[in-house]
């Protein structure tokens, strides 16, 4: 079968044509980044994405079609982006599959982003055992997941304030870097000594088990100040550096002893701060030291893109045939679905 995937949540147009089935592929992508737009803001401005969006969204599904090879009267089920994310945006991705469903007469299955960064780990890897721990770390959430079975699964901690990609994009931001900040971290960690500074691990107050990452952020503008570091030279370098090593490990350390604790067979770890290298080579050497088999998604399906909401969107179909996939009353959600639900798709 052929499925369309839209992913529209954030700031990223993605359009993609999978074949599942017999065959289980990713035939084409086309997707519009709008890091351009929103870089002079140092961050997500809601009514430019949502904009954005909308100017874009016909041609990418073109694009990806004609990229693809396949054609429209081929594709056998549509998938799309619910939440959580930007109401606005969703709601473009939303209304073009709604319309395309109408038009059309093919099923549409609604899906949710955090839980199609964890199935992004499914499209390049066979035999990813459970019960599994998943870590998903973005600009919009830092959460951790324990799955005993697909579509089932509980949250296990999640941040209580900003995500970790969050901080980072903040960081950047405050010192004028650029947008998004990630990346950026990602390439200066190797001019400076990771060892120079130390920041504390935040415990909560209350014995939880959450992360919380705005104290990073404090601690890196007190110290920058008390030192007066300017944003250049040995030391912004060195103070960065211990930055992101202190948040990897953190992240680590965190994942791993939950891992240990239930005694699961597998750790995901995926969203856009997936992609940082250092943060692969930690969790690769900490899984490797246990024996604990990880899975990261190349690094093209760790950041927002629709061959995760298409292939989540199957799995869904193929799993539930009984559900409505003719709902055209489905709206977006902005916050995450399952907080308090013991079921996620
Ligand atoms: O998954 P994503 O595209 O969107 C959300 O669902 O949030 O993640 C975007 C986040 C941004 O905060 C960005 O700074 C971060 O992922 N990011 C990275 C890297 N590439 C993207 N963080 C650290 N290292 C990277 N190489
Ligand atoms: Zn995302």
């Amino acid at each position: 079968m052929y499925v369309l995937g839209i992913e529209s949540s954030c700031d990223e147009t993605a359009v993609a044509v999978i074949e599942r089935g017999k065959r289980n592929a990713v035939l084409s992508e086309a997707i519009k980044s709008q890091i351009e737009l929103h870089a002079p803001f140092g961050g997500i401005v809601p009514e430019i994405a949502a904009r954005t969006h909308y100017e874009a969204i016909e041609l990418l599904c073109q694009e990806a079609l004609c990229r693809s090879g396949v054609s429209l009267d081929d594709i056998g089920l549509l998938a799309v982006t619910q939440g959580p994310g930007l109401v606005g945006s969703l709601l473009v991705g939303l209304s073009f599959a709604k319309g395309l469903a109408l038009a059309r007469g093919l099923p549409l299955a609604a899906v949710d982003h955090v839980a199609a960064h964890v199935e992004a780990s499914f499209i390049s890897h066979g035999g990813i055992a459970y019960p599994l721990l998943a870590l998903v770390v973005s600009g919009g959430h830092t959460t951790l997941f324990h799955q005993e079975a697909k579509f089932s699964g509980r949250v296990v901690a999640k941040t209580r304030d900003d995500a970790a990609g969050e901080v980072m994009d903040k960081v950047a931001k405050h010192f004028g870097l650029g947008y998004p900040g990630g990346p950026l971290l990602d390439e200066l960690y190797a001019r400076g000594d990771p060892r120079r500074f130390r920041f504390t691990r935040p415990r909560m107050s209350d014995g939880g088990e959450d992360f919380s990452f705005s104290g990073y952020k404090a601690a890196l503008l007190r110290l920058a100040r008390e030192r007066n570091i300017q944003p250049q030279g040995r030391d912004f370098h060195d103070l960065l550096a211990s930055f992101l090593e202190s948040l990897v490990e953190y992240l680590a350390g965190k994942t791993l002893e939950a891992a240990d604790f239930l005694g699961v067979r597998s750790l995901i770890v995926s969203g856009g701060v997936s992609r940082n290298s250092l943060l692969r080579r930690r969790f690769a050497e900490a899984c490797g030291a246990r024996g604990l088999p990880l899975y990261l998604p190349e690094p093209r399906y760790c950041t927002d893109n629709a061959a995760m909401i298409a292939w989540l969107g199957y799995e869904r179909y193929t799993a539930f045939p009984g559900e409505r996939y003719d709902d055209l009353g489905l709206n977006a959600y902005s916050r995450a679905a399952f907080r308090e639900s013991k079921r996620h798709r």
